[in-house]
């Protein structure tokens, strides 16, 4: 009971949210139980295991496994936030974007709870959760304007928040989102989906073979491998979209570089297939550890350089990272380092789980809706939606969200 109070104290007049809020819109079924800010419980059930012989998530894969699982993970996240329904005063869930036939499933049980339990309702955007996942709203001591990253599998965006509630997006990746870019490159080498840790445990490994530099050549800058302690230079790739004049990043054309590097490399003719190399081809595993440091850097390169054109178009005090490609330590260093040197503060979740799809971000976001509603009567519409008990159907009257 003391412990309510003070978080009531806190956050500020108005808040006692208890609320639950339930993820479906890929691979993961995640329930969250989230107070005023705190996360009390964030049970996340990953269907990889289901998906991996297919090398990508596969939709009515995904929506059966979320069928047979949400009743479970609700259990779970309600006994360990030693929480009951009847508690409850607000079910929130991720509205979109996703894939429809999951999302369906979280939408469904999130009515039928809300329904049963006469409580409002909050359809959240996806994205506004892997952004507010950053922020640690019980301890608001953070300054706007700030810039958001947000990197996932789907999404590759930056974000200009003028205020806690105002987002506004300002760049974004023209064709394959980054961690889509890393799971893809993943599927070039011969390993197992999704790629994105793979290849950051990897790098890790093999990043002191290499000496790495990013140099120019004429208009392209690249990053360049060479041999540690040698002037050999071994490798190179395009940093994409370095001198595009704007805030959008493309993968593709690093993609293609990379499969030429791994044809070259393996000897196999460039019209061969690209599945024929690799860890089951020709390589080496000190090439194919020097090939994953490379790409790594050459994708994070770019959006480090789009940050920085972004700050310099838009000043901000703070910087917000989120999405699963923020679980990269490499992604990370290399923010921290441009927020150093660029006098930004930086955040981003303490904990792994909160980075990869998961309903506790959900649950932030719905908090952060909440208090916007509080304070001014209205919530953004690229944060989330709220409807009452009886407004239900007019949810599905709404196309998943983007920014
Ligand atoms: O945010 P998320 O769980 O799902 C989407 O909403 O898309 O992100 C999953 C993505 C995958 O593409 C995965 O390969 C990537 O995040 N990822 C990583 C790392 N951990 C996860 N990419 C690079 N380095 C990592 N350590
Ligand atoms: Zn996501």
């Amino acid at each position: 009971m003391a412990k309510g109070i003070l978080q009531l104290k806190r956050v500020g007049g108005g808040m006692n949210k208890l609320i639950l809020a339930i993820e479906t819109s890929c691979d993961e079924t995640s329930v969250a139980v989230v107070r005023d800010g705190e996360i009390l419980s964030n049970v996340v059930f990953s269907q990889l295991d289901l998906h991996k012989a297919y090398g990508g998530v596969v939709p009515s894969i995904a929506r059966v496994a979320h069928e047979n699982k949400i009743n479970e993970v609700l259990k779970e996240a309600l006994e360990v936030a030693n929480v009951a329904l009847n508690q409850v005063t607000h079910i929130a869930v991720t509205q979109g974007p996703g894939l429809a036939i999951a999302l369906e499933v979280g939408i469904r049980k999130a009515k039928e709870l809300a329904a049963e339990y006469k409580l409002p309702l909050l359809g959240v955007n996806h994205m506004a959760g892997h952004l507010y996942s950053a922020l640690d709203l019980k301890n608001a001591d953070w300054e706007f304007p700030a810039l958001g990253l947000l990197v996932s599998g789907g999404h590759t965006e930056i974000l200009v928040l003028e205020d806690l509630y105002s987002i506004r997006k300002v760049g974004q990746t023209l064709d394959d989102a980054c961690g889509e870019a890393f799971d893809k490159f993943a599927t070039m080498l011969g390993l197992e989906y999704p790629g994105g840790p793979q290849i950051s445990k990897l790098a890790g490994q093999s990043r002191s073979q290499l000496d790495i530099r990013l140099e120019r050549d004429q208009q392209t800058l690249f990053v360049k491998g060479y041999a540690a302690g040698d002037e050999d230079l071994k490798y190179q790739l395009p940093i994409p979209m370095a001198n595009s004049g704007d805030l959008n990043m493309s993968y593709s054309g690093l993609k293609t570089a990379a499969k030429q590097l791994i044809n070259e490399l393996s000897g196999v003719s460039h019209k061969l297939d690209i599945k024929q190399t690799g860890r089951a081809g020709k390589l080496n595993e000190e090439q194919i550890g020097e090939l994953c440091v490379m790409f790594e850097e050459a994708a994070l390169r770019t959006l480090v350089l789009k940050l920085e054109a972004a700050l310099k178009q838009f000043p901000a005090q703070e910087l917000l990272l989120g999405g699963g490609v923020a679980a990269s330590p490499r992604l990370r260093d290399l923010i921290a380092e441009f927020a150093t040197k660029s006098q930004v503060r930086f955040y981003v979740a303490p904990d792994r789980v909160l980075l990869t799809d998961n309903a506790g971000m959900i649950g932030l976001a719905a908090t952060v809706a909440l208090r916007q509603l509080e304070e001014q009567g209205k919530i953004s519409e690229n944060i989330a939606r709220l409807y009452n008990f009886n407004e239900f159907e007019e949810m599905d009257r709404i196309p998943g969200w983007d920014l």
